[in-house]
C-alpha cells in the first residue's frame, strides 16, 4: 500500500490490475506511395490489402541486416556459452559460440573462425545464455520513474472506450527504468496504456535500448504503417497492431460503471466498428464488379477496430468476453492477469476463431490455432476481489492444459529488472522450466506476434541476448552482459561469480498436491496446518540447523556428507536433542507410539523470519475498504474527534484480524511473525504490534507476542504537510512529550520512520542529536523505505541507525528515492552490502501484503548479489534477528519459532516448508 496515496505503491491510477485482452490484427491499406496508380487500381490494391494477414513478409529471414542495425555497431563473437535457444519449446540447449553483426545473430554453434574483422571476443566460459527477455505487459515509458504528475500519460480518461489513443504518443524516453530494466536483461516490452478504459487504446512494442535519435519512434518494433499517417511504408510487410481492453474493476471504478456497463460499451463500441467494416466490404465488392464510387470509406476513430474485426484477438469476465469474442468474430491473443483463468482453463479454449489463428510466419506450430495466452503475476494476488483466488499454481496448471502461460511485470506494479524473478517463482511453484524461460522469451514474444525475429537464439533472429551469472532459473540470477541489437547495453558491468551449484536447472520441491487443491477448492484452499502436535516429532535426514545465539544467527549443525544427516528431537514444541540418530533416538524416543517422523531428505531447521511494513492482519483485500482495517485520522491533517483527546495513540493491536490468507501463506513460508502499524496515509501512523502468523484469534496465547513494538511516522513529500511542518511536529512530540512519546524519548520503544531521501534521513539524524542534547535521553531511531540511506552509509553507522530496506531490491517510484543504490550488474555494491560494512544493522521490509511469503527468497537473494560478503547465517539475520531489533521487539532466544524445510535450507528454491516448530505455543505444526 502506498502511504502516499493509498494505491499500490507506485500509484498508477487503473494500471495495476484489471484483466484486459490484447488483439492482433490486419491492417488496411497496403499501397505504394510511391506509384501513382489510377484511382481505380489504387483503390483495387487497398480493397485486396484488406485479406493481406498481418506479419512480416514471407523473405523476412533472408535479410542481411536488421531495420535496427546502427552503422557503425562492432560484431560481437560470444564463445563457449551454454545456449538455451527457445527452440523445440524451450528444451534446445547448444555449447558453443555466438556471432553477432549487422544487428543480427549470423551464426549459433562452433563458430570456427575469430568472429568478423573488428569483432568484440567474448570468452563466456561455460555461462548461460538466452534470448532477451521479453516483457509482454508493461507500462514503462507511459508511467515513468520517478512518477511525477507530468510523466503519468499512460491513460485517457476522456472515455470508456478510447480505440484511437495510443501508448507511443505519452512514450517518455527518460524513465528512469529504461536502464535498470535493461540491467536486468529485458530487452523488449509492450507498452500498454492503462486500464481505466474499456479499450484503452493502442499498446507498442518498443527495445529498451538508448537510440541516437533518443525518439519514442526510434525505439519501436516493427511500428505500424498507421504511426505516421494513412499511408503505408511498405505495402509487402503489414505489422501487427496491439490493443488494449480492460474488462474487469479497474475500468469500472474508474467511471462507477458496472460490468454491464462496460460489457455494453465494448458491444457499443464493436457494433459501431462492424458497420464500418460492412460498408468498407460493399465499397470493396463494387470496386472489384467495376463500378466504385466516391472514397474508400475510413474513419480515423474507428480504423483500428475495424482492424481487430479484420484481424484477430482475445478476457474477469472472462466468459463474457469470451461471448463478446463470438458475437463479433474476432480471435484473441492474450488474456493479461487473468487471476482465475486457472479454474476455467476450458473457457479460454472457446475463443472465437481459435483454429484459424496463426501469430507468426515461424512455422512455430504451438502457435496456429491456440487458444490465447495466459499473462499472470507468479504470487502478487489478492489485491482485488477478482484476484482473491489467485493461485501460485495456476501457471503449472494451465500449462498442464495446454495452454500458453506469460509472466509479465504490469512494470511498475512489479519492477520489470525482475521479470525473470517471476519465471523462477512460477518454476518453483511447478511451471516446468522449458516453459518458464518461454513465458519470458520465446511464448512472450509469439503472442506479441514479434516471434519470427524475437525470442530466440537463432540464426537471423534480432541480437538481442543476456550473458547470465548463473543457469537464469536459479534466484538471484543477474546479467553479466546485455546485447540489443548486438550493442552492449552495460556500460562496465560488475560481475560476481556464482558457484557452481547455480549452474544448472535448480531443483524444485513437488506441489502436486497443492495445485489439485487450488482447484478442488475453487482458488481458495484451507491454509491451516495438516496437524498440530504437542508431541515428539523427529526430524531425519536433517542437512543443517541454524539457531539464534548471541543476538546472531549461528549453523549449529552441518554435515556435507548425504550419509551423516542427522536427526533433531522435538518435543512440546522444543528442541531437545540434535545429532547423530544413536546420540537422539533414545529409548525414550523410540518407545513413544505417538512420535512422528518427518524427512527432511536433506533438509533444515532455522528462526523464522519476521514480515514488516506491509499492512498484514490489518488487511485482507487492499482495495476494498471493507475488508481491511482502514486508515488512521492524522492530527497534522485533521482536527481529531474531542472523543480521541489530542495525543490519540492509535495502536495496531486493536485493529488485528487474524487468518487472512496472507498471514497465513506467510507462515507456511516460514515468516511466522509480523510486526504491522496502523495504516496511514501521511505522516502520522501510531503505536505498531506483533503477532503469530500461525495463530487463529487475539485470545490464542502467543497470538500477539508484543500488544506495542515502536512508534511510528512517516516523513515523506506529501505535498501537504511540508516535510518541515513533519519535522517540526516530531520535534515537539520528542521534546514536549505526552503518553507514549515519553518512551520513545526514553529509549524503551523505536522511533520507526519511513523516510527515503537521503536529505530527510539527514535531518532526522541531526534532530536525534538536537533532542539528545536537549534532554539527555538517548533515542532509538529506525529508518524504513531508505531508498538513499547508502548515501548516509557512514554517518548512519556512527549514530547507531539502523536501516530496513523497503522494497528489498530498490526502485526510483518517486523524486524522494530516484537516487537508489540499483547493486550489480550496475554497481559493485547493494544498498545491503554497503550498509553492512558500515556496521548499520540491516533488515528488509515489504511493500503489500501478498509479498510477505517472499521474504526468505528476499533474504537469500541479498545474499546472492554480495559476492560472498553476507552468509547465509547474516541474510536469516536480516529477515528475523536485526528487524527484531530495529522494531522493538523483545527477542527471546528460547522463544522463536523454528522453521523446517524439506530438500533444502530455508533459503533454497529447493526446499519447502514443512513445519513450524514454536516453543512459546509449545507445538509442531507440519503442513
Ligand atoms: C543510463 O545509463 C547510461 C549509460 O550507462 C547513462 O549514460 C545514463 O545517464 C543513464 N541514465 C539514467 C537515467 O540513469
Ligand atoms: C515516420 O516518420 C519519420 C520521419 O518523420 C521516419 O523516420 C519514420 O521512418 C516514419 N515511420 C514510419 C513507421 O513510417
Ligand atoms: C565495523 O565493526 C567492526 C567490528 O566491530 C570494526 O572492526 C570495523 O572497523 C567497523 N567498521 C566501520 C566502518 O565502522
Amino acid at each position: 500500500m502506498d502511504k502516499l496515496t493509498g494505491q499500490p505503491r507506485p500509484s498508477l491510477l487503473g494500471v495495476s490490475s484489471a484483466l484486459f485482452l490484447l488483439l492482433f490484427f490486419t491492417n488496411i491499406l497496403p499501397y505504394s506511395p510511391f506509384t501513382r496508380p489510377t484511382v481505380d487500381a489504387s483503390l483495387l490494391s487497398r480493397c485486396k490489402s484488406l485479406k493481406t494477414p498481418a506479419g512480416p513478409p514471407a523473405n523476412f529471414h533472408s535479410r542481411v541486416q536488421s531495420d535496427r542495425f546502427v552503422p557503425g555497431t562492432r560484431p560481437t563473437l560470444i564463445k563457449n556459452a551454454k545456449i538455451w535457444t527457445g527452440q523445440d519449446n524451450g528444451m534446445d540447449v547448444i555449447q558453443g559460440d555466438i556471432l553477432l553483426d549487422k544487428g543480427i545473430i549470423m551464426e549459433v554453434g562452433r563458430v570456427a573462425h575469430n568472429g568478423r574483422e573488428g569483432s568484440n571476443v567474448l570468452d563466456a566460459h561455460g555461462s548461460w545464455v538466452t534470448p532477451g527477455i521479453v516483457d509482454l505487459h508493461s507500462h514503462l515509458g507511459v508511467y515513468s520513474a520517478p512518477s511525477l504528475e507530468g510523466s503519468e500519460d499512460g491513460n485517457s480518461i476522456k472515455g470508456t472506450i478510447m480505440a484511437w489513443v495510443r501508448a507511443v504518443d505519452g512514450l517518455n524516453s527518460h524513465d528512469d527504468s529504461y536502464n535498470y530494466s535493461l540491467a536486468g536483461g529485458v530487452t523488449t516490452s509492450l507498452i500498454l496504456p492503462g486500464s481505466a478504459n474499456a479499450i484503452g487504446g493502442q499498446a507498442y512494442p518498443i527495445k529498451l535500448r538508448r537510440t541516437h535519435e533518443r525518439t519514442p519512434s526510434s525505439m519501436l518494433l516493427e511500428p505500424p504503417y498507421q504511426i505516421n499517417s494513412s499511408l503505408p511504408p511498405n505495402p509487402s510487410h503489414i505489422p501487427w497492431r496491439h490493443m488494449k481492453h480492460a474488462c474487469g474493476e479497474n475500468p469500472s471504478s474508474v467511471y462507477s460503471d458496472t460490468r454491464m456497463d462496460t460489457l455494453w460499451a465494448f458491444r457499443d463500441a464493436y457494433n459501431k466498428a462492424s458497420q464500418l467494416k460492412k460498408k468498407q466490404d460493399e465499397f470493396c465488392a463494387q470496386v472489384e464488379a467495376g463500378q466504385a464510387k466516391g472514397d474508400f470509406p475510413d474513419d480515423l476513430q474507428w480504423e483500428s477496430l475495424v482492424d481487430v474485426l479484420r484481424g484477430r484477438v482475445k478476457a474477469i469476465d472472462l466468459d463474457a468476453l469470451v461471448r463478446l469474442s463470438n458475437e463479433f468474430k474476432f480471435p484473441i491473443a492474450a488474456f493479461h492477469h487473468a487471476s482465475e483463468t486457472y479454474l476455467v482453463p476450458d473457457t479460454l479454449k472457446r475463443v472465437y476463431g481459435r483454429s484459424h489463428l496463426k501469430y507468426s510466419i515461424q512455422a512455430s506450430n504451438a502457435f496456429v490455432g491456440h487458444p490465447p495466452a495466459v499473462a499472470l503475476f507468479a504470487t502478487n494476488a489478492r489485491y482485488k476481489r477478482e484476484a482473491y483466488r489467485s493461485s501460485e499454481f495456476a501457471p503449472k496448471i494451465l500449462s498442464e492444459n495446454g495452454l500458453t502461460v506469460i509472466m509479465k511485470s504490469d512494470h511498475s506494479v512489479l519492477n520489470s529488472r525482475f521479470l525473470l524473478y517471476e519465471a523462477q517463482q512460477a518454476h518453483y511453484y511447478g511451471l516446468p522450466s522449458n516453459l518458464a524461460l518461454a513465458a519470458v522469451t520465446s511464448n512472450a514474444a509469439e503472442t506479441m506476434g514479434m516471434g519470427h525475429r524475437i525470442g530466440y537464439v537463432k540464426k537471423g533472429w534480432d541480437a538481442d541476448l543476456v550473458l547470465w551469472d548463473s543457469h537464469p532459473l536459479a534466484l538471484g540470477a543477474t546479467p553479466q552482459q546485455v546485447f540489443i541489437d548486438g550493442i552492449p547495453q552495460i556500460e562496465k558491468p560488475h560481475i560476481h561469480k556464482k558457484s557452481a551449484a547455480f549452474q544448472h536447472v535448480p531443483k524444485v520441491p513437488d506441489f502436486t498436491k497443492e495445485a489439485q487443491d487450488a482447484i478442488t477448492y475453487d482458488g481458495l484452499p484451507p491454509l491451516t496446518s495438516s496437524s498440530t502436535t504437542p508431541n515428539t516429532v523427529v526430524f531425519t535426514n536433517v542437512k543443517s540447523v541454524y539457531t539464534r545465539s548471541a543476538g546472531a544467527v549461528e549453523a549449529s549443525f552441518f554435515v556435507q556428507d548425504e550419509s551423516a544427516y542427522g536427526v533433531v528431537v522435538v518435543r512440546n514444541g522444543k528442541i531437545i536433542c540434535t545429532g547423530t540418530e544413536s546420540a537422539c533416538l533414545t529409548n525414550s524416543v523410540l518407545d513413544d507410539p505417538e512420535v512422528i517422523y518427518v524427512d527432511l531428505k536433506g533438509g533444515s531447521l532455522s528462526p523464522s523470519l519476521v514480515t514488516f511494513d506491509s499492512p498484514l492482519g490489518l488487511s485482507n483485500i487492499d482495495q476494498e475498504d471493507s475488508t481491511n482495517d482502514g486508515m488512521v485520522l492524522d492530527p497534522l491533517l485533521q482536527n481529531l474527534p474531542k472523543v480521541l483527546g489530542d495525543d490519540a495513540l492509535v495502536r495496531a493491536v486493536d485493529g488485528l484480524e487474524f487468518q487472512t490468507r496472507d498471514a497465513l501463506l506467510a507462515y507456511r513460508s516460514g515468516v511466522t511473525l509480523a510486526v504491522t502499524a496502523p495504516s496511514h496515509r501521511s505522516f502520522y501512523s501510531g503505536l505498531a504490534t506483533s503477532f503469530s502468523t500461525g495463530s487463529s484469534h487475539k485470545l490464542e496465547p502467543g497470538a500477539v507476542v508484543q500488544e506495542v513494538t515502536g512508534l511510528h511516522v512517516s516523513v515523506r513529500h506529501f505535498g501537504t504537510p511540508s516535510v518541515s511542518t513533519q519535522i517540526a511536529a516530531l520535534r515537539r512530540l520528542l521534546l514536549d512529550p505526552k503518553g507514549k512519546w515519553f518512551e520513545v524519548l526514553e529509549g524503551r520503544i523505536p522511533l520507526v520512520v519511513e523516510a527515503h531521501s537521503a536529505d530527510i534521513i539527514a535531518t532526522l539524524v541531526l534532530l536525534k542529536r538536537e533532542v539528545e542534547r536537549e534532554t539527555g535521553n538517548r533515542i532509538r531511531l529506525t529508518i524504513t523505505g531508505a531508498s538513499e540511506a547508502h548515501i548516509l552509509t557512514k554517518e548512519l553507522g556512527e549514530e547507531n541507525v539502523g536501516v530496513i530496506l523497503n522494497p528489498a531490491r530498490p526502485f526510483p517510484f518517486f523524486w524522494e528515492d530516484r537516487r537508489i543504490l540499483p547493486g550489480p550488474p550496475l554497481t559493485e555494491h547493494s544498498a545491503v552490502t554497503k550498509l553492512m560494512e558500515h556496521n548499520v544493522t540491516v533488515g528488509i521490509g515489504i511493500q503489500e501484503i501478498w509479498d510477505a511469503r517472499n521474504l526468505r527468497f528476499d533474504v537469500a537473494w541479498a545474499s546472492l548479489e554480495a559476492d560472498g560478503k553476507i552468509s547465509k547465517e547474516q541474510a536469516i539475520a536480516i529477515g528475523s534477528i536485526n528487524l527484531e531489533n530495529l522494531l522493538g521487539l523483545d527477542v527471546q532466544t528460547e522463544g522463536s519459532d523454528i522453521v523446517a524445510t524439506m530438500g533444502g535450507d530455508l533459503l533454497e528454491m529447493s526446499a519447502k516448508v514443512v513445519g513450524i516448530v514454536s516453543p512459546s505455543r509449545r507445538l509442531v505444526d507440519l503442513f
